[in-house]
């Protein structure tokens, strides 16, 4: 499967990505593209050293749909069939959405519905919840919100700060997503409006919380 990937930033879940294609852990796939909306995203140099093809797609005074007009010729042109958002710090147009029916995933830092948006380790904290995590799941046009595929918990220890909360759900972020992408490539999965099931079920059981 012809992978794109969509990144703002740092990039580490873009790295995670790669790796498992190119280690062959996701099989059958090839990351066609790694595209940036903005010029000083660190995972640009990353992609490129994975020798990944690279493109700066900047917002540039555009609306959000023609932004993501380009977006969407740019991933056709390579035939990109799965969309991964990854730190990807723009809300996608409906246009977005519907040119990749069930073929957008992203990640987040926390277990959804809860802590949508920006900063969720911080929300998470300043909620006193003890356990937060991340979630893979489909995009749709909301922000964080579409279904589920898969999530991991972590602990919320009692002295973390964003940062330290940031780094150890880092650490799952990057198999959950690997994991995800194989599971969607590998097609061993069923949607029902807002219920993903079948392999989930059982990536979810061999995790220790
Ligand atoms: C991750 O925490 C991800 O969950 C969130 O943005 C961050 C991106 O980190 N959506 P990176 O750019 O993948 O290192």
């Amino acid at each position: 499967m012809k992978i794109g990937i969509l990144i703002s930033g740092r990039g580490s879940n873009m790295v995670a990505i790669v790796d498992g294609v190119q280690s062959g852990l996701i099989p059958d796939s090839e990351v066609v593209a790694v595209i940036s909306d903005k010029t000083s995203a660190e995972g640009l140099i990353k992609a490129k050293e994975c020798e990944i093809e690279t493109l700066i797609v900047t917002r540039k005074g555009r609306t959000r749909g023609e932004h993501d007009a380009e977006i969407i010729s740019e991933l056709k042109k390579r035939n990109v069939e799965l969309v991964c958002l990854a730190g990807y710090m723009r809300l996608l147009s409906k246009d977005f959405v519907r040119a990749f029916p069930n073929r957008i995933i992203n990640i987040h830092p926390s277990l959804l519905p809860s802590f949508k948006g920006l900063e969720a380790q911080r929300q998470a904290i300043e909620y006193g919840v003890k356990v937060s995590g991340c979630t893979v799941h489909f995009v749709d046009e909301s922000l964080d919100n579409g279904a589920i595929i898969a999530q991991k918990v972590v602990e919320v220890k009692d002295d973390d700060t964003p940062e330290t909360l940031s780094a150890r759900i880092l650490e799952y972020e990057h198999t959950l997503y690997v994991d995800s992408v194989k599971l969607i490539v590998e097609g061993n999965y069923q949607v029902n409006g807002r219920r993903v099931t079948a392999a989930v079920k059982n990536y979810q059981n061999k995790q220790d919380v």
